[in-house]
């Protein structure tokens, strides 16, 4: 009896099947991490580059937002989130907080945080978060011993800053990707 309901379901879930299929979405998203991430980056660099580190936390500010948007091509939203977080819009919802708190179990299990990805459907949407560590340029900002100028800026722009104090090879935080299903063509 099982098996016949099971028989009679499938002609739907194949039809469903090509956009909505998780593997091809999760795909999707993952391919739009390195352009946003190589922005974010060159940004970060350009500023630091010019000399000025405090400049470069205000270039931050200012513009790590508007590429997040600039990077959230429809369906898709593209941003970041952290446990310990800088800027309070980033926050994580309680699907990202059990996310980032696997990927530190997953971490202390000896994965690598490199290509360290989840996906699920959530209310509707189809979620997509990867793993960001704590590189060398990341120190200058989020760091041990931050020059006193830059956390001076830091401080100023962020008075809840927890976002610092982070070792190389840390999780920093995630990627995190978001599309609704339900302008997922059949
Ligand atoms: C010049 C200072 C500076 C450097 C260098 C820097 N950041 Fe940030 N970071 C910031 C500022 C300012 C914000 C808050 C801006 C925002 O996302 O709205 C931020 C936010 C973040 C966030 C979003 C979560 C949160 O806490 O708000 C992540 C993740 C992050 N940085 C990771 C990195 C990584 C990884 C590197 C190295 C590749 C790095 N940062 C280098 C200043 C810096």
């Amino acid at each position: 009896m099982r098996l016949i309901l099971v028989l009679a379901a499938l002609p739907t879930l194949a039809w469903a099947a090509p956009a909505a299929d998780p593997g091809s979405l999760a795909r999707e998203a993952a391919s739009l991490i390195p352009p946003f991430q190589q922005h974010l980056l060159q940004t970060v660099k350009t500023a630091i580059a010019a000399g000025d580190p405090v400049q470069a936390v205000q270039a931050c500010q200012l513009l790590a937002p508007t590429i997040a948007v600039e990077h959230s091509q429809q369906p898709w939203k593209v941003g970041r989130t952290a446990l310990r977080l800088r800027n309070p819009d980033n926050q994580p919802d309680a699907w990202e907080r059990q996310i980032l708190e696997d990927f530190l179990r997953r971490q202390s299990a000896g994965e690598e945080l490199a290509q360290m990805s989840a996906s699920a459907v959530v209310d509707g949407e189809f979620r997509y978060m990867q793993a960001i560590a704590t590189g060398e340029p990341c120190l200058a900002c989020h760091g041990q011993g931050i020059e006193a100028e830059v956390a001076a800026q830091i401080e100023q722009s962020y008075p809840n800053d927890q976002a610092t104090g982070f070792a190389p090879g840390e999780l920093r935080g995630a990627f995190t990707l978001r599309r609704s299903l339900a302008d997922a063509a059949p």
